[in-house]
């Protein structure tokens, strides 16, 4: 998405709160925003915030003689490569089917020859409403492209379709639309492992790790971005599904294991998952209780199976291109660079996890890449930008290898 422009128009519905967030991912991804806000979507995000994370200023008037010599509603459109209402309610949905213009929104869209994506946000009986349907249909047949909505709790307190897509699929949505066209990884498979794992004790505690899976998602999102068919196996995170993957979920390292095993034959692997190294070597299916006056319990551990190691040995079922990370403290490229051997996967991705780097639940990631011609050295950068640069690489070592 890099130098794209998104005119996104933000109307009046409670999903609007979740709109900074998909602004603050788009920015991420390298594109830019500029906001179009209605009466009733300023009831529920401010255009200051609007305004401080797209840094540009929100449009809101049709009659603002100021903003009409500075930027008018057709400069609005001309100068976006995309439009997106986003939350789009049923009664946007209604005004721009009947062709109305009474606000700058409105007008912006009525006057707009770019594309047109819709993200609906409204409680279920109003979308499933006739009128709706119908203006639904009616906007689908002129070319709009539709992203949800789903599924899902509201925040009227039913449960139903109607529910906005979350900040990720939007955003990889807009990712598909600027990358449609030639899909270099179409045709291949990719299995990405994210996320922590969860070692029973017993059927209520675990050993679990910090991994919040943004990394892993990340890359997942970025291969099916680009068209790779592509299998996520992933411990429990809060993350949402990214758009396009198949998402198998799993907890202990040996579900994970068999998950990959399962989704093979794949072309690329890239195992990103933070493995419990150990186990308990029992797991009872009680609850351990307390005993008065008895000894604490002694925990013995047993070693998991290595996902990375086993794939990348797995002979004739090994995928050519096969990935592995290396979470380090201390002598990272050194570490790593040995665990590629031992391992024997194709390039590792190192970082430094020590807690003052804050890689494991940030947002950011200054990784090494290390390969059979040497180390790079890749600039701090977002987890988002970090699995763009290595799906490229990814695209090239195909593209070299044809
Ligand atoms: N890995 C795996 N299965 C395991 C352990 C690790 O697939 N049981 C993978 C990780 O997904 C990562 C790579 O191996 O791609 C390296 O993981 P890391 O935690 O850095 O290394 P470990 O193998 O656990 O070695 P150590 O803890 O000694 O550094």
């Amino acid at each position: 998405m890099q130098g794209k422009r998104v005119l996104l128009i933000v109307s009046g519905g409670i999903a609007a709160v979740k709109i900074p967030e998909v602004v603050r991912r788009i920015r991420e991804q390298g594109g830019h925003v500029r906001c179009v806000i209605t009466e009733g979507g300023k009831q529920f995000v401010t255009p200051l915030s609007l305004a401080a994370l797209s840094e540009d200023k929100v449009y809101d008037d049709l009659f603002s003689l100021t903003d009409e010599n500075e930027m008018g509603h057709i400069n609005l459109s001309r100068q976006a490569d995309v439009i997106m209402v986003a939350p789009a309610t049923a009664d946007i949905m209604a005004r721009m089917a009947a062709g109305m213009a009474n606000d700058l929104a409105t007008t912006v869209l009525l006057a707009t020859d770019k594309p047109v994506i819709c993200v609906p946000a409204m409680n279920v009986r109003m979308w499933e409403h006739a009128a709706t349907q119908a203006n639904l249909e009616t906007l689908k047949q002129r070319g709009v492209t539709f992203v949800g909505p789903v599924d899902g709790d509201m925040a009227c307190g039913e449960f139903g379709m109607g529910r906005m897509s979350e900040p990720a699929e939007i955003v990889g949505a807009l990712v598909n639309f600027f990358n449609a066209g030639p899909k270099p990884l179409a045709g291949r498979h990719a299995i990405v492992t994210s996320g922590p794992t969860h070692e029973p004790i017993d059927p209520v505690r675990y050993i679990a790790n910090r991994s919040s899976g943004k990394q892993g998602h990340a890359i997942a999102a970025a291969l099916a971005a680009y068209g790779c068919k592509t299998t996520l196996v992933t411990g429990p995170t809060a993350l949402p599904d990214p758009a396009g993957c198949d998402v198998i979920k799993i907890e202990s390292a040996r579900d994970m294991l068999a998950a990959v095993e399962s989704a093979l034959p794949a072309d690329i692997a890239v195992c990103a998952a933070a493995v419990a190294d150990w186990r308990t070597d029992t797991a009872p299916d009680q609850k351990i209780k307390k005993q008065a006056g008895a000894d604490t319990p002694a925990l013995t551990m047993v070693e998991n199976p290595d996902i990375l190691a086993t794939i990348s040995k797995a002979g004739n079922k090994r995928p050519p291109l096969v990935i592995g990370f290396a979470a380090e403290t201390n002598d990272v490229v050194a570490n790593a660079t040995d665990k590629r051997t031992r391992k024997g996967c194709d390039w590792i991705v190192a970082n430094d996890v020590s807690p003052s780097t804050g890689t494991f639940s940030g947002d950011s990631n200054t990784v090494h890449l290390i390969s059979e011609t040497g180390t790079e050295d890749w600039p701090t950068q977002s987890k988002s930008d970090v699995a763009q640069q290595l799906v490229i690489r990814i695209i090239r070592h195909f593209e070299a290898a044809e």
